[in-house]
């Protein structure tokens, strides 16, 4: 896992989007894998000014969101459908139907999930995975005690995780109660995860998903086993690394000297 510690959550956005503006340029057909919630918003402002300043171009991408709320069409406002036009989608030159969230309104969810696994693996896989990640260390919404194998299927939110949303909807009950998510074994599969976390609200489910033993009480932690992992963090986000000498040692400032 590479631990890149930045000096604040804007350096952070910024490196994220980095890594994503370097798929963008480097592949003709790339395939993102997207997150949403707050600490992406920043991400995705950052790729839309490139993409204004005439530095990335989205029109060959394909894009695949890790999650959607059940019950949710996807022209409902607080849908993440939604949420990813308001954005990026309505904002930069990707095509409209090369972006691809699960339908939370499928009548059949079981199938609906295995159609958006199948629909993944047909673009030829992620390339690039961004993640956030929850204070009690779910990525995608994928929950604690979430099999470490599992691909898309539905997931039960905790009522931490329906808190923790609340802010995006009128009324804290508006919450949907279950997500369509990609599974932890999708996420292993893209060909580079990047999490990005800011605030020390974070701290606990990061030192944990880096330094803290693999385990399903902290899905987050499934990270461990992925050949290349890249963890940006900002200071307050870090606070609760044991290692962060050898982090900052390795990479000063979240930088990549090489090896010298
Ligand atoms: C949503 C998702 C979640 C969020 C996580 C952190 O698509 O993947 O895992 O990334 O809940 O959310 P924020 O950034 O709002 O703290």
């Amino acid at each position: 896992m590479k631990v890149l510690v930045v000096p604040n959550a804007a350096r952070a956005a910024t490196r994220a989007a980095g890594l994503v503006a370097g798929v963008l340029d480097g592949k003709d057909r790339p395939v993102l894998g997207l997150a949403t919630g707050s600490t992406m918003e920043p991400v995705y402002a950052d790729l839309v000014a490139r993409f204004r300043a005439g530095a990335i171009s989205f029109s060959g991408a394909t894009t695949f969101n890790l999650d959607e709320y059940v019950g949710l069409s996807p022209d409902h406002a607080q849908s993440y459908r939604q949420t990813m036009r308001r954005l990026l989608f309505d904002h930069v030159d990707i095509d409209a139907d090369a972006c691809h969230l699960p339908r939370g309104d499928a009548s059949d969810p079981d199938a609906e999930a295995l159609r958006y696994d199948a629909a993944i693996a047909a673009a030829g896989g992620i390339d690039i995975q961004l993640l956030g990640i929850g204070r009690n260390g779910h990525i995608g919404f994928n929950e604690p005690t979430s099999s470490l194998g599992a691909r898309t299927r539905i997931k039960t939110l905790t009522q931490n995780t329906r808190a923790a949303n609340a802010s995006f909807f009128e009324r804290p009950e508006e919450v949907p109660r279950y997500a369509i998510t990609m599974g932890i074994a999708n996420i292993l599969e893209a060909r580079h995860c990047v999490l990005v976390a800011t605030g020390g609200a974070k701290a606990a489910a990061v030192a944990r998903m880096v330094e803290g033993p693999l385990g399903a009480d902290c899905p987050a932690t499934a990270l461990q086993l992925h050949p290349r992992a890249t963890v940006i963090i900002d200071r307050e986000a870090a606070a609760g690394l044991e290692l962060i000498d050898y982090y900052q040692e390795i990479h000063p400032d979240g930088e990549e000297p090489g090896l010298v």
